[in-house]
């Protein structure tokens, strides 16, 4: 979508907005997939309600992007404006406040976790391969082994879609379940405050390298994915399911199941949105048929 309002375009600069017509999101997606639109990067929280108020007022529909880790978009030119905030740089993203960090949601997560390491802060080892953002991680509860993010969460500053306005939300009011959390889908995380169990150094390292030694040698690391496609049932795993059908390797397409783990789909090429939505599709009427299970996306799909 081209924004044409000259009003808006006009404000843009004022409210510390960096406009970017025309952008492919492929270019901003881990899975290389994504129409063109015009990105607006936000570098001034405050400000992003009269920009989101602008942007009702003219009738222009926004999608958040967060690190684009864990999204798949629609082909072609796009019905929407796609929104992100500007990383402030890694010198400025996080403060340290005793046993607690700060960090703005456009942070990156693995970053995150070595900074608080570095710092003697531990319990995020487990996210240390997640890809993404801290903004990401909180709106998803991000997990993997045995670690999420969201029992440290002790504050988070967030633009509610509900008042149209910037708050602080305390973490015991969020309910943070598997993959879900409470946050409205309109919610866009501005920044958190993780309380982290105070750790030496050196263990908390010894925790990230058995974490990443794992990941390595079970995910398809090097190539373009969204991480697992699917969420697990519960009490089961998708991967196991869909590697026990022999459907590794399937492909529509560019799109293909991983040969490394099945829960991960690659796009080997130049795969298309529809590629990665029929696949989808393939894998989960077969698994429907052999297990009588509904396997739900744990990949965000904007195609409409
Ligand atoms: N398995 C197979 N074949 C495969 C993949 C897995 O048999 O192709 C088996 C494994 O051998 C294991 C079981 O399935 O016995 C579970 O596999 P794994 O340990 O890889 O964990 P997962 O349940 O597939 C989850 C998260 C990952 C996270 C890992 C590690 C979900 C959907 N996935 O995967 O998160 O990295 O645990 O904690 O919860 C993501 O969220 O995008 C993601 C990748």
């Amino acid at each position: 979508m081209r924004i044409e309002s000259p009003r808006l375009l006009a404000a843009l600069p004022e409210l510390g907005v960096e406009y970017r017509p025309g952008t492919s999101l492929a270019e901003l997606t881990s899975l290389g997939i994504g129409g063109t639109t015009d990105l607006l990067r936000v570098g001034q929280y405050q400000h992003l309600p009269a920009l989101l108020r602008m942007l009702q007022e003219g009738g222009i529909e926004h999608r958040f992007l967060g690190g684009g880790t864990n999204v798949l978009i629609g082909d072609g030119e796009l019905g929407w404006v796609a929104l992100q905030l500007a990383p402030r740089g890694s010198a400025a993203d996080a403060q340290i406040e005793g046993a607690s960090v700060w960090v703005d949601a456009s942070a990156d997560l693995g970053r995150t976790v070595t900074y608080c390491a570095r710092h003697n802060l531990g319990g995020l080892e487990g996210l240390i391969g997640v890809p993404g953002s801290v903004g990401g991680a909180l709106r998803m509860n991000a997990g993997a082994y045995g670690t999420e993010i969201g029992p440290h969460v002790r504050e988070v500053e967030v633009y509610r879609a509900a008042r149209k306005a910037n708050e602080t939300v305390r973490g015991a009011d969020i309910s943070f379940e598997y993959r879900h959390t409470s946050f409205a889908s309109g919610d866009i995380m501005l920044r958190a405050r993780l309380e982290l169990p105070e750790r030496p150094y050196e263990e908390i390292v010894a925790g990230i390298r058995v974490c990443n030694e794992k990941r390595r040698a079970s995910q398809p690391l090097n190539q373009k994915s969204a991480g697992c496609i699917f969420k697990n049932p519960p009490g089961g795993s998708a991967g196991r399911m869909i590697d026990g059908l022999g459907l590794k390797g399937l492909r529509r397409g560019d799109a293909m199941v991983s040969d490394r783990h099945a829960n991960f789909f690659i796009n080997a090429g130049h795969a298309t949105c529809a590629d990665m939505l029929a696949l989808i599709a393939e894998v989960r009427s077969r698994v429907r048929a052999a297990h009588g299970c509904e396997l739900e996306e744990e990949v965000i799909v904007w195609n409409a």
